[in-house]
């Protein structure tokens, strides 16, 4: 009897510690640089100079740094057309992420290119996101 309960408190107690990393994971935000490096980076490049005339920059971008609302719709619904970053043209366009990337997603990511490499611009939450429709 004393032997079952012992072998039960030594499962039980390994089935813990197990689901415990799994629990936190689901429960932490989602990581915007990793977002970044995974989804992004491949275009914009891994420290965001973008590149001239293709990609344009997210580094020192005064877009990304500004209204909030507007990078959110970018990322979230795409962009195209033509567009003057820091005195380059662009005219291509980006697929929308939202379908791709949850709002909580797009908002870690969008508040990742805000602080990112000497940009220095408000965090966004996910409420922000989900109200860009
Ligand atoms: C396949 C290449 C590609 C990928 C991947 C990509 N982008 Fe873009 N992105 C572009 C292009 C091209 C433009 C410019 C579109 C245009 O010319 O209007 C752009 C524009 C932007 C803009 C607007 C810039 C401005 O000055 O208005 C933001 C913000 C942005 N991207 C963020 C992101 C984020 C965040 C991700 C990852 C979730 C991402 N991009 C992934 C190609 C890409």
């Amino acid at each position: 009897m004393l032997k079952k309960l012992l072998v039960f408190c030594a499962l039980s107690a390994a089935m813990a510690a197990l689901m415990l990393p799994q629990t936190s994971s689901v429960i932490a935000a989602p990581d915007g640089k990793a977002i970044y490096d995974a989804k992004c980076a491949a275009c914009h490049q891994p420290s965001g100079q973008g590149m001239p005339g293709t990609f344009p920059p997210l580094a020192g971008n005064k877009d990304v740094t500004g209204d909030a609302k507007s990078v959110i719709a970018a990322v979230a619904k795409g962009k195209s057309g033509a567009l003057t970053v820091a005195g380059t043209a662009y005219n291509s366009s980006m697929p929308a992420w939202r379908g791709q990337l949850s709002d909580a997603e797009i908002a870690a990511v969008v508040t990742y290119v805000r602080s990112a490499w000497g940009n220095k611009a408000s965090a966004v939450t996910e409420k922000q996101v989900s109200a860009v429709k």
